[in-house]
């Protein structure tokens, strides 16, 4: 990219210049200086600069060295001045550059030799997304939606807190609402257009759902809570949710009035003049038989029921190199639409290569440390390869807090890179969960064509599973 070298190479000759322009004493502060037609095109007296690269220090990973396409995982800590090498490609990088965001992402900085083309953005940190402020510190959120993935059409996600006695407060959108307790927690309060109610508490590993324009709130018990939430809409944003203070303050008090049957005006005095969001209120009383309200339809019927206990619930499937706890509508039948794994990845060991048929994927990484947020930095991430069709193929870098979103049909597979264990959610929009593993493919696919086809050896082939091995061992 001869463009790119050039542009590079006249802004670190901007930056030198202004280096030496304040190495000569010149003055600081504001100043003019007349333009001189002197310095346009080529003129010799307008001599060039060489960049002096001669003493750049910087070692290379035994890995960088090694065939490309080996393309193993690059761990950057403690490498003196990583570099964009791989194989016989890259070179040097000696700046502007940030060394802290290419020790995050080194498959962007050295990729694999497998990567090829283009792949629409995978990923992002919520690290980097706009912080919603709860009011009386009472909690905060963060979205990623469409302005932050172009290609996550299908899903939004949102990792909201809320301290002790907080709330969400009352509201519904047009999107359907699925979400996992990350830590702490929660009551979640509902009411549907028949007048049914239902009220629960959730905690750790446990699941709600709400269908799209059904009213609902939510409050931190003691401890407060962190949850994830997805919407199936990519543009869903959380700005553009109803209120329950704007249905109040944006509709006339004298209609109040009489909606609630004659009330006097001075009824709603002192109601919000705007939205609250998110806010402290009076702690949830411990005996949630006090808030069971019940109206002549009763309560939701337990097989529709808006909460799944999935803390409580068995893995799914348990490998040597981890294991994935599956939910989706044949257990949870109200969320028709969503199925989900919680899947562990010890280290070294990778979620197998696959892909799903029916739809698009939504990942949200939790290592340990999203739990809290506070461990960020923490050692331990994960790498997933897209293949996307037409020889194209990236590499995405993760840690915790980060989301990702994998479009229909692509290949891909989640490798724990790091030395703690992985925890992410796969999101789907399906009524069930399924996926297609490239491992159970070949397997069951007669030895000739595979062999024919990949140009393998009948020892190879031989050894390939039937079945699906979900995490396999590092
Ligand atoms: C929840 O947060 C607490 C406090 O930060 C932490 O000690 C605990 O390990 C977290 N729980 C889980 C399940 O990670
Ligand atoms: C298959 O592998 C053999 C052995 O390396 C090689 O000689 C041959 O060219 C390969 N065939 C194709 C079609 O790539
Ligand atoms: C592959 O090897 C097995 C024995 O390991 C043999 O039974 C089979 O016929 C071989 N298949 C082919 C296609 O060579």
């Amino acid at each position: 990219m001869p463009s790119h070298f050039a542009a590079r190479g006249a802004n670190l000759l901007l930056a030198l210049a202004a280096l030496q322009q304040a190495a000569s004493g010149a003055p600081t502060g504001t100043s003019t200086t007349a333009s001189s037609t002197s310095l346009l095109g080529y003129n010799p007296a307008n001599g060039v600069q060489f960049q002096d690269t001669d003493n750049i220090q910087y070692s290379l990973l035994p890995q960088q060295t090694e065939d490309a396409n080996i393309g193993a995982f690059l761990d950057f800590n403690g490498v003196e001045n990583p570099q964009p090498i791989r194989g016989s490609r890259g070179g040097l990088d000696p700046g502007p550059r940030k060394t802290e965001y290419d020790i995050l992402n080194p498959d962007k900085l050295a990729p694999p030799g497998t990567d090829h083309g283009s792949v629409a953005n995978a990923e992002w940190p919520l690290g980097l997304s706009h912080t919603k402020m709860g009011l009386g510190r009472a909690g905060w959120s963060r979205q990623q939606n469409v302005d932050n993935i172009p290609v996550a059409t299908e899903m939004a996600g949102v990792d909201m807190r809320l301290e002790a006695g907080g709330y969400r407060e009352l509201h519904w959108h047009t999107a359907a609402e699925w979400s996992y307790v990350l830590n702490g927690s929660v009551r979640i309060q509902a009411v549907t257009e028949d007048g049914q109610t239902f009220v629960d508490d959730l905690s750790a590993g446990d699941v709600w759902f709400f269908p799209a324009g059904v009213p609902h709130s939510l409050q931190a018990l003691d401890g407060g809570v962190e949850f994830l939430l997805v919407f199936d809409d990519g543009s869903f944003s959380e700005d553009s949710t109803f209120l329950a203070t704007e249905v109040f303050a944006r509709n006339p008090k004298s209609v109040l009035s009489k909606n609630f049957g004659g009330l006097p005006l001075s009824a709603w005095d002192n109601i919000p003049s705007g939205e609250l969001f998110i806010f402290p209120g009076t702690p949830a009383p411990k005996d949630i038989a006090e808030q069971n309200i019940v109206g002549s339809a009763g309560v939701i019927p337990v097989e529709q029921s808006y909460s799944y206990h999935l803390s409580k619930a068995a893995d799914t499937v348990t490998t040597a190199g981890g294991s994935v706890k599956i939910i989706d509508p044949k257990t949870f039948p109200i969320a028709s639409m969503f199925s989900a794994a919680v899947v562990t990845i010890k280290p070294g060991a990778v979620r197998e290569i696959h892909w799903h048929t029916l739809t698009s994927c939504i990942a949200e990484l939790l290592m340990s440390g999203i739990l809290t947020l506070s461990s960020f930095f923490i050692s331990g991430d994960a790498r997933i390869g897209i293949y996307a069709a037409e020889g194209n193929a990236r590499t995405f870098n993760y840690h915790a807090g980060d989301c990702g979103y994998i479009p229909k049909a692509m290949t891909h597979y989640v490798e724990n890179t790091g030395t703690d264990d992985v925890v992410f959610i796969e999101v789907l929009q399906a009524d069930h969960f399924s996926d297609i593993s490239v491992g159970q493919w070949v397997g069951l696919t007669p030895p000739q064509i595979v062999m024919d086809t990949l140009n393998l050896t009948n020892s190879t082939v031989s050894q390939f599973k039937k079945e699906k091995q979900y995490v396999v061992q590092g």
